[in-house]
């Protein structure tokens, strides 16, 4: 039995699960790998915590870098969250040549390109299963079984605290802020919220898969970001009564992909191009049609359609948030670790290979989108006329105009179906439609998926 000797950092929700899990599966793990993982140091805020289990007290700390430094950890774990003192911890570990397994999207997100080159450059590893979507292995699926796979589209619903409060307003027609507190008591929240509710914790995990999948690092700058702030229970039932569901997506789409010569290839020297990508990577609430599996993953259930151009469509399925799916994606990074050091092989799957000679990201303004555009507007004559005029003269084309029954009053809604148009127009006409004195309230607008 070859053993490995673990220093975790951080004994909060996923912490707390691993070791939990390394308890209950860790003669398990050691009976498939030949390894024995040993959890020799573990740092924690505060060290009376219930979640370090049977861990022995002279094996905890309050320092990460007595963890870090200790010569007998081979493999650190870092599970506390956050980016600067995260950052210090992963960059310490790996100058030590140390492989490192985090959980963290943020950190990542932030930071890694600068973390994936340290890795490189001390002949070591960065393991990050865990970063994206919970107990759904999606970096193996892209770093590795799609590795012969262009990959056209990834639509992810990657955030379980949306997908829950989602899900309870459509199904239950729950209050937003009451199902936000559920979703933290139940510990899939950030400890921040507005990290989940404005999408930011979603941009994260999508960057993360549109880097994987086309080869260059995708910043969160780049990713234009929308939240479930605003959607309201009417949207929500009229989104139903057309036959969709609101979801917040994760959208990478694949929009041009040109292979670039190089200097070589033209004196007919070189044959393998790399490709120059123009690619879509966005994160806003969609309306999915009910045809379309990803409508009916409910509640902390994540779930990620990829589409490579040799495999198809593809779906994975799981719980996106939570102790135990967390640390399930922890032991899987455990296990590669731990085999790789046992066979010397540190980069046998780099933790991250950039592939393409350039990425850019399409400004969401030039994509074409479908739109819903709900309408408070003046119950009288004309009104859909003067709104049409101003989508006409846009050269926006409607596909359904629906006033709904039993909305009784000055002001009534009206819904608008909107044919693909550029996200730019679309804001253009939009603004024109708001300043329509028939018009009593802000547009509300989501964008209509299309998933071919
Ligand atoms: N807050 C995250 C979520 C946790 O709700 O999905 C998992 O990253």
């Amino acid at each position: 039995m070859y053993p490995i000797h673990l220093g975790i950092i951080g004994a909060g929700t996923v912490g707390g699960g691993l070791l939990q899990a390394l308890a209950r599966n860790g003669s398990l793990m050691a009976s498939r790998l030949g390894v024995e993982f040993i959890v020799t140091r573990v740092a924690v805020r505060n060290s009376n915590k219930a979640r370090l289990g049977s861990v022995p007290v002279d094996r905890i700390t309050t320092d990460w870098r007595e963890v870090v430094n200790d010569p007998d950890v081979q493999v650190v774990v870092e599970l506390i969250g956050g980016t600067t003192t995260a950052r210090e911890i992963v960059l310490t570990a790996l100058r030590l040549g140390k492989p490192v397994i985090t959980a963290n999207k943020a950190l990542l997100s932030a930071h890694g390109p600068e973390l994936f080159a340290a890795a490189a450059k001390h002949g070591t590893n960065l393991y990050y299963e865990a970063s994206v979507a919970g107990g759904i292995p999606i970096i193996k699926i892209l770093r590795e079984s799609f590795a012969g796979n262009r990959i056209l589209s990834i639509h992810g619903i990657v955030n379980g605290t949306c997908n829950y409060i989602l899900t309870r307003m459509k199904l239950e027609g729950a209050v937003f802020a009451d199902v936000l507190a559920d979703a933290q008591r139940m510990g899939y929240a950030e400890a921040e919220p507005s990290l989940d509710i404005d999408g930011h914790d979603a941009a994260h995990k999508t960057g993360i898969l549109a880097s994987l999948a086309h080869g260059r690092w995708v910043r969160p700058e780049q990713i234009h970001t929308e939240g479930i702030r605003h959607l309201s229970k009417l949207d929500i039932e009229f989104a139903s009564q057309l036959g969709y569901t609101i979801k917040l997506l994760g959208v990478v789409k694949l929009l041009n992909s040109t292979k670039k010569a190089r200097p070589a290839e033209l004196k007919g020297r070189v044959q393998s191009a790399r490709p120059q990508v123009a690619v879509q990577v966005s994160v806003y609430p969609a309306l999915v049609p009910n045809s379309h599996v990803l409508a009916s993953v409910n509640f902390a259930f994540n779930a990620i359609s990829v589409r490579g151009d040799v495999v198809g469509e593809t779906l994975f399925y799981g719980r996106g948030a939570g102790q135990d799916p967390t640390a399930s994606s922890v032991l899987s990074d455990l296990a590669d670790a731990a085999l790789d050091l046992k066979h010397g092989s540190t980069q046998r799957v780099p933790p991250f290979v950039p592939h393409a000679t350039q990425c850019s990201v399409v400004p969401l303004a030039e994509v074409i989108s479908r739109y819903y555009l709900r309408l408070s507007v003046a119950d009288r004559p004309g009104v859909l006329a003067k709104i049409a005029s101003v989508l006409g003269k846009a050269r926006i084309g409607i596909s359904s105009v629906i006033q709904p029954e039993g909305h009784e009053g000055e002001v009534v809604p009206l819904i608008l179906m909107i044919h693909d148009a550029t996200n730019a127009a679309m804001q253009t006409a939009l603004a024109r439609i708001a300043r329509l004195s028939v018009v009593k309230a802000p547009p509300v607008m989501i964008r209509v998926e299309a998933f071919s």
